[in-house]
Parts: C-alpha cells; sequence; structure tokens
C-alpha cells in the first residue's frame, strides 16, 4: 500500500517535470513581448517578488516626501525614468513596445499603493527578466529614495513639483540626451 503510494508520487512528479519540460523544450511557452502570459505568470512572479523584498528588510526612508525631496525626485524621474514610465498626461509608446509593460506612474493609482522602500528597492536592484534596470550603481541612495518618494506620492504632489513633471520643450531637449517619446494617438 505505501509502496504504491510512493510509486505513484514518484510517477506524479516525473510527468509534472516531464510535462513541464516539453511545454518550453516543444516552442509552447510564449516568448515575444506580444504573447500572453504564461498560466500563472504574473502571480508567480509578484509572489516572488514580494517574498524576496520583505526578506531583504529596507527600512524607513531616510528622505522624507517634502518639497525639495519632491522635486530632487521629479529631476531624476524625468531623466532616468520618465522614458519607460511616462509622465503625468504623457504615456509613452514602451508601454506598447515591452513585456511586461513599464506600469505608468503617473497615471490611475500608479505605484502610490506600495511603499516607498518597496520602490526603492525595486528601482536600487531592478527586476529581472523584466526590462526594469537597476540603479545603484548610478544613482546616489539619496537621489534613489528621493524618486521612490516621488512615486510613492504621485497622487498628491505639490503644485511646483507638477510643473517640473513635463516633457523636455523642443528647445531644451537640443541641449539634453533625454528620449521622452509622446505617444501620438
Ligand atoms: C527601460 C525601461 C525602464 C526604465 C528606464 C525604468 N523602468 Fe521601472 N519598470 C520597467 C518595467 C518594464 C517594469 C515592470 C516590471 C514588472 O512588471 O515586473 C518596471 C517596474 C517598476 C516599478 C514597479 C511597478 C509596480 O507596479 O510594482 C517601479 C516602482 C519602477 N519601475 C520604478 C522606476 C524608477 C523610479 C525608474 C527610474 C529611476 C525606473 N523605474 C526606470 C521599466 C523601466
Amino acid at each position: 500500500m505505501l509502496k504504491g503510494m510512493v510509486v505513484g508520487f514518484i510517477l506524479g512528479v516525473v510527468v509534472l517535470a516531464g510535462g513541464a519540460y516539453y511545454y518550453f523544450a516543444s516552442g509552447m511557452a510564449p516568448v515575444a513581448t506580444a504573447d500572453p502570459m504564461m498560466p500563472f505568470e504574473r502571480k508567480m512572479a509578484n509572489i516572488a517578488l514580494r517574498a524576496h523584498i520583505e526578506k531583504q528588510h529596507v527600512g524607513e526612508s531616510t528622505e522624507p516626501a517634502d518639497e525639495p525631496n519632491l522635486l530632487a525626485g521629479a529631476d531624476v524621474y524625468r531623466k532616468e525614468c520618465a522614458l519607460c514610465h511616462g509622465l503625468p498626461d504623457h504615456p509613452v509608446d514602451y508601454v506598447k513596445m515591452m513585456f511586461p509593460k513599464p506600469p505608468q506612474l503617473f497615471k490611475g493609482k500608479g505605484v502610490t499603493d506600495d511603499p516607498a522602500s518597496e520602490s526603492y528597492w525595486k528601482s536600487a536592484n531592478g527586476i529581472r527578466l523584466s526590462g526594469m534596470p537597476a540603479f545603484k550603481d548610478k544613482l546616489t541612495d539619496i537621489q534613489l529614495w528621493q524618486v521612490s518618494q516621488l512615486v510613492a506620492h504621485a497622487n498628491e504632489l505639490p503644485a511646483s513639483v507638477k510643473k517640473a513633471l513635463v516633457p523636455d520643450t523642443p528647445a531644451s531637449s537640443a541641449a539634453s540626451t533625454s528620449m521622452i517619446m509622446p505617444t501620438h494617438n
């Protein structure tokens, strides 16, 4: 009886592993950005990411969400993030070109329901196999917190900060390397 159960269990594992291997090796799994999600793909990725971030205990922000920090965050955002994550009322073409899509952080609730520490971790370390870069070697710790406070408070920004979150004007963009691409629709 016990032997039968053990053999059944092992067979079950072998069939499952074989099935999963066949799914990927036979070319059935989606690989293009336009392909639909794999079964449970988003859920599994989110569970793994959440658990990992929680385990790392980022701690509280060293930078309060005050106007000077939010303004500094807006400056970082325009230079490093707007290209993929858009500006208020200015979605970008990459939304349609990437998988997973870069969420538009000034549209809807963005990441205002995540603590700044979660966005800090994601901005510092990136998100593997997603196109979200790791900025920890490019931005200072203070800049990482400033931009994380900005996206965490995207729904309640002072007017001065909103004013800073606009695409480059043609005159200023000639002098900068920023690549903000408004969608044409
Ligand atoms: C090259 C494109 C690109 C750039 C530049 C980029 N990101 Fe991302 N980002 C992504 C993509 C794609 C995702 C979605 C990842 C996913 O769904 O797993 C993402 C996800 C995120 C998330 C998580 C969103 C959520 O809903 O949980 C945050 C926060 C974030 N990015 C912040 C930033 C910040 C801050 C910057 C600038 C310092 C930045 N990103 C620059 C592509 C980019």
